[in-house]
């Protein structure tokens, strides 16, 4: 179970800068009380369904007997989608999965299928890959709950027709499965029409929140992940959520510090940096994560506020010779949320060659492994020194219960935090003016093309 140390958020550890313990433990944990109940009251009318997602075990039995009726016909997935339908099964992928997985011979991947994410209708990535696909054996997860999003369609038209060139018609739609809304949308309207397998994304349960709804679990599933432990572990970080007190909620005070550090501390800027390579694209969950949930123009009651932090992902050790400049001497507007993996697996030796060259020979006798882990209490000193607030989410090691306990603790973080900056975390309805334009653009009917494109030439230089 991921363990939050929060301490270089507070004054002792980081005097001067950090906050008081004693405000913590008193009108914050106060405030925490009332935001924590509107949570539960916003649970109760059923308006937030991913806090029951660990324990829909109907829906995760589902997922895994498809997975495994399967079996070994196909040897490459490729999910088609995008924000909250796309980030999820990647982050699974990269984090769980053996390194170069899509690289390895059948051997090497157990006979599994490859993974694949098509998030961007990006022709320079879309047309290469399925030129290197043999589509005769790749089995395509249209994976978008409102079933109309532009890009995510667009891939499926594209695969479509060229899967239909190759196989025929009549045997297209064994190359498909859509996870999607359980009552509405094209999609469902297609798969029901046409007998195309489908899974559901519970209505109460938006894109970001998703991952562990068959959206995450059957990529997941197909790769041999096993989900019930993933769910376990989200399961036992809900149950440790379960309590309005601020000290023991993780969740709560994940929440309470960054919003206190961006509307008091004036640090509206959250890094998250895991040390290791495996959880670089849960950085970038995070981020589509807090960013769409927490900015936003309006706040509850509809009141003008355009608030919200800036979510930024780093990496560990890489970023030190690269962000960690801005992060140390930048302006004070960050907080660094280390994420430190104890167990980094096998620790490769660092042999005690040229041991009489100062610059290389203090290495030998250390571990890759420990390097890494070395550089991670190093930065996170240096900020200290610097007067800069971090705090650190440890996990023993990267495996599903410690993945599924991460979700679950940055997604309640995120519903807490929505309810203190006084916003609905889960619409983005920024996203839909762009969205609109788009298809006006496209000559969709009922849409609008607005007059774009008419820039003074002098300004473009
Ligand atoms: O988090 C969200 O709600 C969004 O990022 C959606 O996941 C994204 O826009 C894709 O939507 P859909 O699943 O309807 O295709």
């Amino acid at each position: 179970m991921p363990v939050l140390d929060v301490n270089l958020m507070l004054a002792p550890s980081l005097p001067g800068v950090g906050l008081d313990p004693a405000r913590l433990n008193g009108a914050m944990a106060e405030r925490f009380r009332e935001v924590y109940d509107d949570i539960e009251g916003r649970r109760a009318k059923g308006e937030i369904g991913f806090f029951d997602l660990p324990w829909a075990s109907d829906t995760a039995r589902r997922v895994q007997e498809m997975a495994n009726s399967f079996g070994q016909c196909f040897e490459n997935v490729v999910v088609l989608g995008i924000g909250g339908s796309g980030l999820g099964a990647a982050t699974l992928r990269d984090a769980l999965l053996d390194p170069g997985w899509n690289e390895r011979d059948e051997e090497g991947r157990d006979y599994l299928p490859r993974l694949y994410v098509l998030d961007n209708p990006d022709p320079a990535t879309v047309g290469p890959l399925l030129d290197r696909l043999d589509l005769r054996r790749t089995l395509f997860n249209v994976v978008s709950k409102s079933g109309s999003t532009a890009e995510t369609m667009a891939l499926y038209l594209v695969i479509r027709e060229r899967l239909s060139a190759l196989v025929g018609e009549d045997k297209v739609r064994g190359h498909f499965i859509f996870t999607t809304d359980p009552v509405q949308g094209a999609l469902r309207r297609i798969a029901d029409a046409e007998g195309i397998p489908t899974l559901p994304v519970p209505s109460n349960v938006g894109g970001r929140f998703s991952v562990l709804s068959p959206v995450g679990l059957w990529p997941a599933a197909m790769t041999g992940v096993a989900i019930d432990d993933l769910l376990a572990g989200a399961g036992a970080m809900e149950v440790r959520c379960r309590t309005h007190e601020l000290a023991e909620n993780p969740a709560g005070l994940l929440a309470t510090l960054l919003h206190h550090a961006a509307t008091e501390g004036g640090m509206p800027i959250h890094v998250l940096m895991p040390y290791g390579d495996r959880l670089c694209s849960f950085a970038l969950w995070f981020q589509q994560l807090w960013g769409e949930s927490l900015g936003k123009a309006v706040d509850r009651s509809g009141v003008a506020v355009h608030t919200g932090p800036t979510p930024l992902s780093a990496v560990g050790a890489t970023d030190q010779h690269s962000q960690l400049q801005l992060f140390m001497e930048g302006p004070r507007d960050k907080v660094v949320i280390f994420l430190a993996v104890e167990d980094q697996g096998e620790p490769l030796a660092i042999p005690a060659l040229h041991a009489d060259t100062a610059e290389l020979g203090y290495l030998g006798g250390h571990t890759l492994g420990e390097l890494l882990d070395v550089e991670r209490l190093a930065t996170t000193e240096a900020l200290r020194q610097a007067g800069r607030p971090s705090m650190t989410v440890e996990l023993e090691r990267v495996d599903a219960p410690a993945l599924g306990a991460l979700f679950m603790l940055f997604q309640i973080a995120t519903v807490y935090a929505g309810a203190l900056y006084g916003v609905d975390p889960l619409d983005q309805p920024g996203v839909e003016l762009s969205k609109r334009i788009t298809h006006g653009l496209l000559g969709r009917e009922g849409f609008s093309a607005p007059s774009i494109g008419n820039a003074d030439p002098r300004w473009r230089v």
